[in-house]
């Protein structure tokens, strides 16, 4: 009999068990879905193999929470059902019951979603959007009687419907991937939808194929009066690319049906340059007074998804993120910072003030195991700045800028545990462009991420890291000539699973 207490200690303590990243109790999780917030509570659902530990029969798990950091798993909210498995897609809330879905007031969640089965005496896969709604705040869910709503047989990759209401033209608006295409669709009530435009041949990566999009409108640089939106599109591994599965953005207009890309057609604007950020949506219906547009990605890489090194759960969730736009001399590009709910995590900090660095090591030590640093530095003579956590003596991430190629890195070649895939002892890049050569970094390091923003989130590197010692040391040295530190603090982080726990009690 298994010993019912030691199986809740143990839960969420396993080895590179996350423990400020949203991960399943068990099992297998992929994207995530249905993002929405309702009646105080912020909605995740996500892609679900409750079976197994890899990928397979997909399912909708569900998570809610107040802060977006402390997560209550509840019951799986969709099941495979005649129409095939639950891939990904969005949930909405319906204030206007549009849908006739509700009997009235203020409506309720309508999941939009991929139903995912082959043809008919076929292998050829057929993917189909159908609807669900929810009479309870997302606990339990009915699936929609005239279930598919949108198909087409020509399109073999026809998936992730994300929906939202646009305002002015007073319709539902669907962005959904199409091969390597977004096609663009408008509804009065999200049962009829009508074909609007497409998106996308020849503009950005077409590497793989195009999934997960999203399509939002943000203030450029805090200003009302300078909107632009935003789509977002992730693309599919492709072994011919060393990065594997990744997320690109476009900057442009929207009028209701058609997209205008701004940038040059042919720039590829990718949203992390880690390998560990896909699939990743922002969240739908935050009120207006609160005004953020939140993202979050599945923590993972096609490429190895499948072999990560955890075993009773695997896949996590990066950091929810807030996303704005700022110009820049190459356009409008998007920043991302943590959301400031992470202060509720925060314990103590400890402050150092001018360090100067050398080609020696400058050691800060006695770590935590889970934290966050924040640095600034001033290259002064230096061609090089480097940060190496050391997890033990054998095992280490290093973090390095290049002033001459302007390139920001994350080597975790020497991480920990590598050898599951070939593609993962990797280093990633992200070209960061300095101001009076001062740099800054925000770390996150969980029990196997590391979350790297540099220069207030213009730049992000999100990487898995399966390191087995957790003693962690900061190293720091100035490479080429001398750099000077201005401010390092080092923040020990709490889990958020101390809650998770009392929650699952
Ligand atoms: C992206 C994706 C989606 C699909 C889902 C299936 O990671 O391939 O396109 O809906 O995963 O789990």
């Amino acid at each position: 009999m298994t010993n019912n207490y030691q199986e809740k200690m143990s839960l969420y303590s396993e080895t590179y068990r996350p423990q400020f990243h949203f991960t399943p109790k068990e099992k297998w999780l992929n994207d995530p879905n249905g993002m929405v917030y309702f009646e105080g509570e912020y909605h995740l659902f996500f892609q679900y193999h409750p079976h197994g530990t890899t990928w397979g029969p997909m399912h909708w798990g569900h998570a809610v929470s107040h802060d977006l950091l402390h997560w209550e798993e509840l019951p799986i909210a969709l099941y495979p059902d005649e129409h095939g498995a639950i891939f990904s897609g969005s949930c909405v809330v319906d204030w206007k019951n549009t849908t006739g879905f509700f009997e009235k007031g203020n409506g309720g969640l309508v999941a939009i979603y991929t139903n995912a089965d082959t043809y008919p005496e076929s292998d050829r896969p057929r993917q189909r959007q159908s609807l669900a709604y929810s009479h309870d705040n997302g606990r339990t869910w009915e699936t929609y009687e005239g279930n598919p709503v949108l198909s087409d047989e020509d399109i073999t990759d026809y998936r992730d419907p994300k929906v939202f209401w646009h305002v002015e033209s007073e319709r539902w608006v669907m962005v959904l991937a199409t091969g390597q295409t977004i096609t663009i669709y408008t509804s009065p009530n999200l049962i009829d939808w009508e074909f609007a435009s497409e998106f996308g041949q020849n503009e950005g990566a077409h590497f793989g194929v195009w999934e997960c999009p999203d399509l939002f409108p943000l203030m450029v640089d805090g200003n009302p009066d300078h909107m632009k939106w935003v789509m977002l599109v992730s693309i599919g591994d492709n072994p011919d690319f060393k990065e594997g599965s990744r997320t690109q953005y476009f900057v442009g207009e929207f009028d209701g049906k058609t997209f205008l890309n701004h940038h040059d057609a042919d720039a590829i604007l990718w949203l992390d340059h880690g390998r560990d950020n896909y699939a990743g949506v922002s969240w739908s219906d935050i009120p207006e007074e609160n005004g953020r547009r939140i993202y979050l990605g599945w923590m993972n890489n096609w490429r190895y998804a499948n072999q990560v090194p955890t075993e009773t759960w695997r896949g996590a969730m990066t950091l929810p993120r807030e996303l704005t736009l700022i110009s820049t001399a190459g356009g409008v590009q998007l920043l991302q910072k943590p959301v400031s709910e992470i202060h509720s995590i925060r314990k103590e900090s400890k402050v150092t003030k001018v360090i100067e660095l050398t080609e020696e090591a400058y050691l800060v030590e006695g770590n935590h195991e889970l934290m966050e640093v924040n640095l600034v530095v001033t290259l002064e003579a230096a061609k090089e700045f480097n940060l190496a956590i050391h997890h033990s003596s054998e095992e280490k991430t290093n973090i390095r800028y290049n002033r001459i190629t302007h390139l920001l890195s994350v080597d975790r070649t020497q991480s920990g545990e590598i050898g599951f895939s070939e593609s993962f002892p990797a280093i990633s890049e992200c070209p960061v462009a300095l101001m009076d050569d001062t740099l800054s970094l925000q770390l996150f390091l969980d029990s196997s991420s590391l979350e790297v923003f540099a220069e207030g989130g213009r730049g992000a590197l999100t990487n898995l890291i399966f390191p087995r010692g957790i003693n962690h040391t900061l190293s720091l040295t100035a490479i080429g000539g001398g750099a000077q530190v201005e401010e390092l603090s080092v923040t020990e982080l709490s889990s958020i699973w101390e809650k998770g726990v009392c929650a699952y009690e």
